[in-house]
C-alpha cells in the first residue's frame, strides 16, 4: 500500500507571517501517521527548515544552473531544504506554456537533484465534455512522466483543471475511473507502479476529504486554497489519517 500523503500547494500566497500556520499544524499533527508536504512560495522554503513536515518547491527549471533570470533550479530547492517539487501544475502549463516534454525534463531535473517530483496532470472542462479525458491523461502520463520514474521519486497528482479553485469536484465515480486508469498505466510501465502515490487535487476541503479518500487508488490530496490555514488543512489531514 502506498504511504498516504497530504500535500498543500500555497501557490503565490504566503509571507513570513504565514509560517505561523505551519507551526500550528505541526503542533497538532506532531505524531501524524501520514506524510505531510507543504509547498510554500520559494521565498519561504529556507524558513520552513525544521518545521516537521516535508517542504517542496512549486516549480523548477530543466537546467541545474545557468543564464535563466528569475528561474530556480531543483538543486537550489534542495539546497534550501526542499525534498519535493511540483511539476506540470496546470497553472504552469497555462500561464507559462509548459508542454508535456518540459514537464518531463523538469521532473528529470528534480530526480537528478534528489527531489521527489509531484507530476500534475488533468483534463480541461472542454476535454471532459468531449469525452477525451482518458486520452488526455494517457498522453500526459506518457509524455510528462520520465522513464526513470519510481515510486520513491514520483507522485502523480490528478487535478482536473475545471475543479481547481472552483468549488466543483468530480463525482466519486469520475475520480475512481481516472485514478484506476492512472494506476493501470503506472503498473504497465513501472515495476513498482503499485506503490506510486496518486493524489487527487481540485477543491478538496475538510467537508469532502473523507469521501474522496475512500475512493480506490486515491492515496492523498494536493490541496490549494484549503492548505493556507492550519484549521482547514488540519481537517484534511485528519480525514486522511
Ligand atoms: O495544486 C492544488 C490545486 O491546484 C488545487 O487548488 O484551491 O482547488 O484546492 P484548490
Amino acid at each position: 500500500m502506498p504511504r498516504k500523503l497530504a500535500a498543500g500547494n500555497w501557490k503565490m500566497n504566503g509571507l513570513r507571517s504565514s509560517l505561523v500556520e505551519i507551526q500550528k499544524l505541526a503542533e497538532r499533527h506532531s505524531d501524524t501517521s501520514v506524510d505531510v508536504l507543504i509547498c510554500p512560495p520559494a521565498t519561504l522554503i529556507e524558513a520552513c527548515r525544521g518545521l516537521l513536515f516535508d517542504i517542496g518547491g512549486q516549480d523548477c527549471h530543466t537546467a541545474q544552473s545557468g543564464a535563466h533570470t528569475g528561474d530556480i533550479s531543483a538543486e537550489m530547492l534542495s539546497d534550501a531544504g526542499a525534498t519535493y517539487v511540483l511539476t506540470g501544475h496546470s497553472e504552469r502549463r497555462t500561464d507559462h506554456g509548459e508542454t508535456n516534454a518540459t514537464v518531463a525534463a523538469k521532473s528529470q531535473a528534480a530526480y537528478d537533484a534528489g527531489l521527489t517530483a509531484v507530476i500534475c496532470i488533468g483534463e480541461t472542462l472542454a476535454e471532459r465534455e468531449d469525452g477525451t479525458t482518458l486520452d488526455v491523461i494517457d498522453q500526459q502520463l506518457a509524455q510528462s512522466v520520465p522513464d526513470t520514474a519510481t515510486a520513491d521519486n514520483t507522485v502523480i497528482a490528478y487535478e482536473p483543471v475545471w475543479a481547481i479553485g472552483t468549488g466543483k469536484v468530480p463525482s466519486s465515480d469520475q475520480i475512481a475511473e481516472v485514478h484506476s486508469h492512472i494506476r493501470a498505466r503506472m503498473l504497465d510501465r513501472f515495476a513498482d507502479g503499485a506503490d506510486m502515490r496518486l493524489l487527487y487535487g481540485g477543491s478538496v476541503k475538510g467537508s469532502n476529504a473523507a469521501e474522496i479518500f475512500s475512493i480506490a487508488n486515491v492515496d492523498g490530496a494536493l490541496v490549494g486554497g484549503a492548505s493556507l490555514k492550519a484549521d482547514d488543512f488540519s481537517a484534511i489531514i485528519n480525514a486522511l489519517e
